[in-house]
């Protein structure tokens, strides 16, 4: 079975990792989908977010990463997932993604939208946190991959903003 997990990933956390992880352990094949949304301001440029999602998931073989700039309900026809994977922190996430849920199914009745939790330990982290933290300066290196923590430290400091 085939799974997407989509997201904005600006940057990947070890929140995301930690869902990665879980869901190729569930499904066959999973696609990490990367939003190329040109109306929301990404501190990394899709082009990085995807290559640094690739060095956290290499050896994974199970995972795919790739980049859309459609609705997730045509990607997921396009790439004949049965699955959407989101990850739940807390209640607060839920409202809004049990309505993308729900307008998914929609838009294309035929693909299920699966909601995974992180472990306990990463379930307050965001990428909007770690750009916070990093931006003044501080330590990230317990909620990004330890692979990539140098760069995103170097490239936030650059205070460099693209879509
Ligand atoms: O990491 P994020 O920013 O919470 O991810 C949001 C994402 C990419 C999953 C969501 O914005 C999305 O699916 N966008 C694609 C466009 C789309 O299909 N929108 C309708 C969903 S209701």
């Amino acid at each position: 079975m085939l799974a997407i997990y989509p997201g904005s990933f600006d940057p990947v956390t070890v929140g995301h990792l930690d869902i990665i992880i879980r869901a190729a352990k569930i499904f066959d094949r999973v696609i990490v989908a990367v939003l190329q949304n040109p109306s929301k301001i990404a501190s990394f440029t899709s082009e990085e977010r995807v290559m640094l999602l690739r060095r956290v998931t290499a050896g994974m073989e199970n995972v795919e990463i790739e980049s859309f700039h459609s609705l997730l309900a045509d990607f997921a026809i396009e790439k004949g997932a049965q699955v959407i994977v989101k990850g739940l922190r807390a209640m607060s996430d839920f409202e809004y993604e049990f309505q993308m849920a729900l307008a998914n199914r929609h838009l294309n009745p035929d693909v299920e939208t699966v909601f995974l939790t992180s472990g306990a330990e990463n379930m307050f982290i965001s990428s909007s946190m770690v750009k916070q933290i990093a931006g003044f300066g501080g330590n990230i290196d317990a909620f990004v991959p330890m692979c990539i923590s140098e760069d995103i430290k170097i490239r936030l400091n650059r205070g460099v903003s693209s879509k």
